[in-house]
C-alpha cells in the first residue's frame, strides 16, 4: 500500500509530536489505524476488518467507486472556482433544490458544516437586521468562533454565553422537562421558546434565528416531538427571525422516510434555511446552505460580495452529483428505512432483558441506546456506555460512540449501505458485553 510506510507506533509518536493535541483520536487509550475501507467496512494496517456503525459522511459507503470516478474523471478535466461559469454548479443546485420545498430555491456552497452554519447566521442577521439566537441545550453546530457562541455543548466548557445567545430546553421526551406521558409535548417545549422569546424582547433585545438540528445528535440521538418545529417556527416568525434547520449530520436520507429530517414534522413544516454538510460529499469536504429568495436577495443587497475560494469548484459538484446518483440507483432511503427499522426492533427486544437500556429510540439509520443504571431514576450509566464501545471495538471489530450531555447513548449512524447482517452482528455483540456486564456486576454505575 503506498500510503502505508510508517509502524503503528512511529504513526502515533509523530502524531504526538506534530498534530494539536486538542484534535483528538478515537480509541485515544490504543487508536486503531486504518488504511483502506469500502461500503461499511474498515480495514487496519494487519487488514482486520471493523464494521462502521458510526462514519454518517461516508454516506454511501466508504470509497464507493461511482464517487470516486466522478471525482477523478472531473479532477482530469477542470477545476477551477465557482467565479467561472460552469455547469456542476447550477446541476447541482438545480438537484437538490428538487430534493426541498420550493421555497428553498437559492444555494451557497461552502466546504463544512461549520462554514455552512455561519453562513446561515450571516444571512439570518442581514435578513432580520436583529442579532439574538436562540438554540437548543446541548446543542453543537460548528467549530468556528461564531458557532461556539451558540453552541452550548462548547461554550458551557469555554467561555460561556454571550448575551445575544439564549437557550431553550432540549425537546427531549425520555429525560426532559415534559416526557412521554405528556399529552402534548411538541406544543409544550414550543411553548418554552414562546416564553424565551418574551424574556429576550423584555430585555429589549430581537431574535434574528431560531437554530436546531432536525434531529440534535450531539444531544443525544433526540427524535423531535410531532409539532414542536411548526409552532416554533410560528412564534419565531411572528418575532421577526427565521428558523434555521441544522441537516448537517441529518440530511440526504439518513431518517429513510424522507430526504430531510426536518421533514419528519410534517408537510406544513418549512424551515427558512438549511445548512448541510457531512454526508452530501461522501468524505469530500462539501456544504450547503439552501434558502428563500427573500433571504438572498436581503443578502445580496448589503452590497457585498460572497467569495468562497473552494466553495462549489466543479470537482466538488461532480462527486455531490454523484452521491445523489448514488443513493438513488442504490435505493439507499429503502435500505435506511428497512435496516433501520430492524435494528431499532432488535434493540427494543433487547431492551426487555437488560434493565440498564433506558430507551431506544431512532429513525431510519439514525438511532440511539440510551443507558441507564436506575430505569426510575435515568441515571446515565456513563462508565458502561464507554466499555460498551471499548469492548465491541476490542472483541467484535464494531465501531460505535457515544452522544448526549453525559454521554451514555450509543450511537448508531452508519454508511447507508449498513445491512440486516450488520444490525444483527452489532446487537448480538451488545447483548453478550452487556450480559456479561450484568452477571460480573462490572459496572460503575450498579
Ligand atoms: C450538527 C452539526 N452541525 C455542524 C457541524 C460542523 O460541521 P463541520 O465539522 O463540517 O464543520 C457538525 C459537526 O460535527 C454537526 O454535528
Amino acid at each position: 500500500m503506498a500510503f502505508e510506510k510508517l509502524r503503528k507506533e512511529e504513526t502515533l509518536a509523530m502524531r504526538k509530536r506534530l498534530i494539536g493535541q486538542s484534535c483528538r483520536l478515537f480509541y485515544s487509550d490504543e487508536p486503531v489505524k486504518i488504511i483502506k475501507a469500502r461500503g461499511q467496512y474498515l480495514f487496519d494496517e494487519n487488514d482486520k476488518r471493523y464494521l462502521d456503525c458510526i462514519s454518517n459522511v461516508h454516506h454511501v459507503g466508504h470509497c464507493h467507486p461511482s464517487i470516486t470516478k466522478a471525482a477523478a474523471e472531473q479532477m482530469d478535466l477542470l477545476n477551477t472556482n465557482a467565479r467561472f461559469l460552469h455547469d456542476n454548479i447550477v446541476m447541482y443546485a438545480d438537484r437538490l433544490a428538487a430534493t426541498l420545498p420550493e421555497k428553498l430555491c437559492v444555494f451557497y456552497f461552502v466546504n463544512s458544516g461549520s462554514e455552512a452554519n455561519d453562513l446561515a447566521l450571516r444571512l439570518a442577521q442581514q435578513y432580520t437586521q436583529h442579532q439574538d439566537v436562540i438554540v437548543l441545550d446541548h446543542a453543537y453546530h460548528g467549530h468556528l468562533m461564531s458557532l461556539i457562541d451558540i453552541s452550548p455543548y462548547k461554550f458551557r466548557k469555554l467561555a460561556g454565553q454571550k448575551e445575544w445567545v439564549h437557550v431553550a430546553p432540549l425537546p427531549d421526551t425520555y429525560r426532559g422537562i415534559y416526557r412521554e406521558d405528556h399529552p402534548n409535548p411538541g406544543q409544550a417545549y414550543a411553548d418554552t421558546v414562546k416564553d424565551l422569546i418574551e424574556e429576550v424582547h423584555r430585555k429589549g433585545r430581537k431574535i434574528s434565528a431560531f437554530f436546531a438540528e432536525s434531529l440534535p445528535s450531539v444531544g443525544g440521538q433526540i427524535i423531535l416531538p410531532q409539532g414542536y418545529s411548526t409552532k416554533v417556527a410560528e412564534y419565531v416568525r411572528s418575532a421577526g427571525g427565521v428558523f434555521v434547520a441544522d441537516e448537517v449530520q441529518t440530511g440526504f436520507g439518513r431518517v429513510g422516510s424522507h430526504f430531510w429530517a426536518f421533514q419528519l414534522q410534517g408537510e406544513g413544516f418549512c424551515p427558512d434555511i438549511v445548512t448541510m454538510g457531512k454526508p452530501m460529499g461522501n468524505g469530500h469536504p462539501l456544504a450547503c446552505v439552501a434558502t428563500t429568495v427573500e433571504i438572498a436577495g436581503a443578502f445580496t443587497a448589503n452590497g457585498v460580495e460572497y467569495f468562497n475560494t473552494f466553495g462549489g469548484n466543479p470537482v466538488s459538484c461532480a462527486i455531490g452529483l454523484a452521491v445523489l446518483d448514488v443513493i438513488e440507483k442504490e435505493d439507499l432511503r429503502g435500505n435506511a428505512t428497512r435496516v433501520g427499522a430492524h435494528l431499532k426492533d432488535l434493540l427494543t427486544k433487547l431492551q426487555t432483558q437488560h434493565q440498564i437500556i433506558g430507551d431506544v429510540r431512532g429513525v431510519g439509520l439514525f438511532v440511539g441506546l440510551e443507558l441507564v443504571s436506575d430505569r426510575d431514576q435515568k441515571t446515565p450509566a456513563t462508565e458502561t456506555a464507554a466499555r460498551v464501545v471499548k469492548r465491541l471495538k476490542e472483541e467484535d471489530q464494531i465501531c460505535v460512540s457515544t452522544d448526549g450531555p453525559w454521554e451514555n447513548v450509543v450511537k448508531f449512524k452508519p454508511p447507508m449501505c449498513f445491512s440486516m447482517e450488520d444490525a444483527e452482528l452489532a446487537v448480538r455483540c451488545i447483548d453478550r458485553i452487556l450480559t456479561g456486564v450484568q452477571c460480573s456486576r462490572l459496572t460503575d454505575e450498579t
